[in-house]
Parts: structure tokens; sequence; C-alpha cells
């Protein structure tokens, strides 16, 4: 696992930019594509409109794959959908192809949208493991990662697939990738700033006796790929 600490949110955006270009260039060069796992939340609304910006003559984004690591349970135009987000910074910038993104389906029930997402998954993987290229994700202040929330059917979910999962302090459901498929990418980032996030990652990475259903985000170690962390020197301030 490396840890990387910046001092300035600017600073940290740029090298995440760069090291998402990096796989980018090594994946297209490998099978002529990229499947890019993007987060939901609001941490990653400037490192998109970079992207999009200083990045956009950087690859070939016409080869990129683009999927959500999870979904609330909301229309896609609603302001909460995470698709929207990406769709407004990232993906209409950057022209993407409709049959290049990959949106959950919330029109239907959310078991439903979840099962309709991983046949998506599966046909644009051919039925076989489905390996990720890179893996972005955030962290709540409840160490929660994706919709893998604390004491949530999710944490306990040991296939590698994409569920439903209805998450109590929220009162809504949610869609969200489980930690064993997320674990099979070749590379897994998160992004995580702020004062606020401090004492979730003080637990997640500095414990050394592991309590999955009280911090999720411990779930997320892959198997054979990388995982790095770009922070901010406030996030990590309770780290020793
Ligand atoms: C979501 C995300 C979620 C997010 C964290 C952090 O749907 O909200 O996928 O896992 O990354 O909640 O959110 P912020 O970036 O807004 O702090």
């Amino acid at each position: 696992m490396n840890l990387l600490v910046y001092k300035t949110l600017d600073e940290l955006n740029k090298d995440l930019a760069d090291y998402i270009i990096k796989i980018a260039e090594m994946s297209i060069e490998e099978d002529d594509k990229f499947d890019f796992v993007l987060t939901g939340g609001s941490s990653p609304k400037a490192l998109y409109q970079y992207l999009a910006t200083e990045c956009q003559h950087r690859i070939d984004w016409g080869k990129v794959y683009f999927f959500f690591g999870d979904e609330r349970n909301v229309a896609s135009t609603d302001e909460n959908y995470n698709g929207l987000m990406a769709k407004k910074t990232l993906l209409d910038p950057l022209n993407i192809k409709e049959d290049h993104i990959f949106y959950v389906n919330t029109s239907l029930a959310p078991e439903d949208a979840a099962a309709d997402y991983k046949k998506a998954l599966d046909k644009h993987f051919k039925n076989q493991e489905i390996n990720f290229d890179l893996v972005l994700l955030g962290m709540g202040d409840d160490a929660h990662t994706a919709s893998i929330f604390p004491g949530t059917d999710l944490v306990e979910n040991n296939k590698a697939t994409v569920a439903a999962v209805y998450v109590e302090k929220l009162n809504t459901h949610r869609i969200s990738l489980t930690a064993p498929l997320i674990n099979q990418a070749d590379h897994v980032a998160f992004l995580v700033f702020g004062e606020n996030k401090a004492e979730a990652i003080k637990h997640v990475i500095g414990d050394e006796e592991k309590d999955f259903s009280k911090y999720p985000s411990q779930l997320i170690n892959p198997v054979d790929g990388k995982l790095t962390w770009f922070t901010d020197e406030a996030t990590t301030s309770l780290l020793t």
C-alpha cells in the first residue's frame, strides 16, 4: 500500500491525474482500452474537471470505458446521482460516447439495477473475470467506501459482484460494487482529503487489528493489484 500525502489539493489532483493517465496509457498499450471506475461523492469534482481540461489531449479518451463504484437510488437527472456529476464535469466535456459509459439504471428497483449492472459488466468483460484497470474510490468520515457502509450486509458480502444495500443511516438503498469485485482490479486509488476524514483514516490505515464492520474501507486490498492513497496533510494528521 502506497500512502501519498500532499500539502495542497491542487498538487494532489495533478499527481492523481498523472497517475490515472499513466495507467490509461499502459492499459491502452496492452488492451487497446482502459476500464476506469469512477467514484461518486464531492471529492473528485475538481479532479474530473482537471482531467477534462488539462488532460484532454494526453490520451485517446475514445478508448476509455467509464464505470461507477456505486450509485444512489435516485433518478439519473437527480443532482445526487453520481453519474450526473461525472457527466457534467468529465464525460460531456470529453465527448465520451454513450456506449463507453456504464451508468447504473436506477429506473429499476435496487436489486434489479444491481443485477442489470452486473450483467452489463459480464458482457463487457466477455464473461471472464471482471478486472478493472483502475478503481477510484472516495471514503466517508465513517470509513465507508463505495456504498459499503459500516454494519451493512455489504461488509459481509464475499462475492465479486454488484449488490443493492439498504443503508439505515441514510434511509435509502444504494447500488455498489462489492469489496471482492473492487479487489480484483489491477489498481485501486483512494482520493481522501480534509480534516473530517482524519479519525476514519487513522483506523483504516493505522489499526493493526482490523474491524471491517466498523471501518469498511479496510476491506480494500487488491489481490494482485496495487493500492495507493492520495491524501492531504489534514486527513493524515492523526496517523503516527
Ligand atoms: C458516494 C460515494 C461515496 C463517497 C464518499 C465520500 O456515492 O457518496 O461513492 O463512497 O466516495 O461518501 O464522499 P465525499 O467525497 O463527498 O466526501
